[in-house]
């Protein structure tokens, strides 16, 4: 097993949202299996498991949906004010070919019947469990020294039918899954200026939300 041993708050720090520092290998495939066995690992709400992930690897495919996102990259560009282009402009969004796999992960509403326990009133909490799911996978992938990129610069219609979809199911990510020679220590966003994260202590309330 190549898998560094990392405590879970090393595995954290380290994990970055993947797109230019792919390898171009495959991940193979009982690393795979570890990572997707780790999201299968996830709470989910009523034990629904609302997950399933369609592996991508079929170049033609993947060509198809980086075409797709391009245009979408596209889309988003033409519709930002100047000065955000610029900023925009060197910004990845996607590591699509390069990491050579895409998981798709998808969403099953009707997973657990009619009564799932705890989403009666609550029934984002399905779609929270699959992203749950993800971040199990992002953090073990990050373990393996395995690059995760999230994608969603895409018509979720687009997915469903490039992946043939059964009727109900839904897309909650495309995932770019691959070997990186490096994780990057700041997140590509604040390195290019786009937006930098906030302090913890902002985010910490005490009591009330103005507390
Ligand atoms: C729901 C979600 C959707 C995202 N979609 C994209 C995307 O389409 N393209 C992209 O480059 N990054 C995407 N990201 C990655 C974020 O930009 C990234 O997580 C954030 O900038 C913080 O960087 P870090 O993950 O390296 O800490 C997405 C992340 C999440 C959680």
């Amino acid at each position: 097993m190549h898998a560094e041993v990392l405590s879970v708050y090393e595995a954290i720090r380290r994990r970055r949202d993947v797109r230019a520092e792919f390898t171009g290998e495959i991940v193979d495939d009982s690393t795979l299996w570890r990572i997707l066995d780790a999201a299968h690992r996830a709470p989910s709400v009523g034990n629904s498991q609302p997950w399933d992930f369609v592996i991508v690897r079929e170049p033609a495919t993947l060509r198809r949906f980086a075409e797709h996102v391009a245009r979408q990259r596209i889309a988003f560009r033409d519709a930002l004010p100047p000065e955000r282009t610029a900023t925009f402009g060197p910004i990845k969004i996607e590591g699509i070919r390069e990491s050579g796999t895409g998981i798709v992960v998808c969403y099953d509403d009707s997973r657990g019947g009619p009564q799932v326990l705890g989403r009666a009133t609550m029934p984002e909490t399905g779609i929270y469990s699959a992203v749950l799911a993800i971040q199990n996978l992002w953090l073990a992938a990050t373990t393996e020294g395995i690059g995760v990129g999230w994608v969603s610069f895409y018509d979720p219609e687009f997915l469903a039918e490039l992946v043939d979809l059964p009727e109900g199911i839904r897309t909650v990510a495309w995932l770019c899954v691959g070997p990186v020679h490096e994780f990057q220590r700041v997140p590509d966003l604040e390195r290019f200026g786009w937006r930098a994260g906030r302090p913890l202590t902002d985010a910490i309330h005490h009591e009330t939300y103005r507390g």
